[in-house]
């Protein structure tokens, strides 16, 4: 994307950047970047027991049991969000060291898989390839005497994937950031018959404070084992998220993210820059928190931040948005 050209310098008073500014219609000639619903994909809490339960620290949000799923889906079909991402909260008594339930062929995402295919086929599903729903300390790869394997992890990814794809869910995006494991998802997939299940990496995804929300939802914060350093990037690096984009796209990624979204716009910016490729931003469930905990206190225009903090994706180069805000800034485009 090209720069607007700068004035020179004693243009005023001929020059008045204010004039284009004096009416709505004018304003709305000028923009240079517009939020569409096809921008969105909406991530979604699922659980296995009937009914809903509110996450406290994401006001707003409830996780969905199978009774309630496919209608809270509803409104997302009716606004044309283009797809939605599955988060499930396993039941404590199914989670292991090594996560052998994400294998499952009937575990809770591909259950859940199946009931959204079945109600809506024309909605895209996209399910993370990672350990930690299953993982009994919370880690997105198998922990054995305090480390994290990486080519064990990225074995048993595949077989999640491939569970995953034969559900039918049409894009798996692994948030693991274990080392070779889009090369290796890509080949499993393709040898299996799934050429066309497309991979979204999660390619620069940062160690954060700001998944606090997102682990209380899916019930893996309470066993967490330290934090997640040895695999998540530091949020000190912009070079080495460049250099895991160009692994990812170059082992078969065909979309890829970055995660946080917006304490990483410089990121998000580097990356179209860099290598043009479809790019994703993550708003996380801290950044949804924040924003919600102070609308709730009158403190910020919640309508009026919402759509702002979702512009501005748009604005450092994101192509679309992970956001729980989804289905109400969906319903405001549509709204105009
Ligand atoms: C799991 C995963 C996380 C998120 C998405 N997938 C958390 C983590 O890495 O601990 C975070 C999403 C959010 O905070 O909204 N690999």
């Amino acid at each position: 994307m090209k720069r607007e050209k700068i004035t020179p310098p004693g243009a005023y008073p001929a020059v008045r950047l204010r004039r284009n500014r004096v009416d709505a219609w004018t304003r709305r000639l000028v923009a240079e970047n517009r939020l569409s619903v096809d921008d969105l994909i909406w991530p979604v809490f699922i659980q296995a027991e009937n009914g809903a339960v509110a996450i406290e620290s994401m006001p707003g949000v409830e996780r969905l049991g199978p009774d309630r799923l496919i209608d809270a889906l509803g409104p997302a079909m009716d606004l044309k969000i283009p797809a939605v991402a599955l988060f499930p909260y396993i039941d404590p008594a199914l989670k292991t060291p090594d996560g052998a339930e994400a294998v499952n062929p009937d575990n809770l995402v591909c259950r859940a898989i199946r009931s959204v295919k079945a109600a809506y086929p024309d909605l895209g599903i996209i399910c993370d390839a990672a350990l930690d729903p299953f993982n009994s300390q919370g880690h997105d790869g198998i922990l054995r005497d305090g480390a994290i394997l990486n080519d064990e992890t990225v074995e048993i990814l595949c077989r999640q994937s491939l569970a995953q794809a034969q559900a039918g869910c049409d894009i798996i995006a692994p948030s693991d950031m274990m080392d070779g494991r889009v090369g290796a998802i890509r080949t499993e997939l393709d040898a299996q018959g799934f050429q066309d299940v497309r991979i979204l990496s999660y390619a620069a995804k940062y160690a954060s404070a700001f998944y606090g929300p997102f682990r209380d939802a899916i019930g893996s914060s309470a066993a967490l084992a330290g934090d997640k350093k040895t695999y998540q990037m530091d949020p000190a690096n912009v070079q080495e998220a460049l250099r895991e984009v160009a692994l990812d796209l170059a082992e078969g990624a065909d979309m890829v993210m970055v995660k946080p979204g917006m304490p990483y716009l410089d990121i998000i910016r580097a990356v179209k820059e860099a290598f043009g490729a479809p790019t994703f931003a993550y708003q996380v469930s801290g950044e949804y928190a924040m924003l919600k905990a102070a609308a709730a206190q009158g403190w910020l225009d919640n309508d009026r931040v919402v759509m702002e903090s979702l512009l501005a994706f748009k604005r450092a180069g994101a192509d679309g948005i992970l956001t729980y805000m989804a289905p109400e800034a969906a319903a405001r485009i549509t709204a105009g």
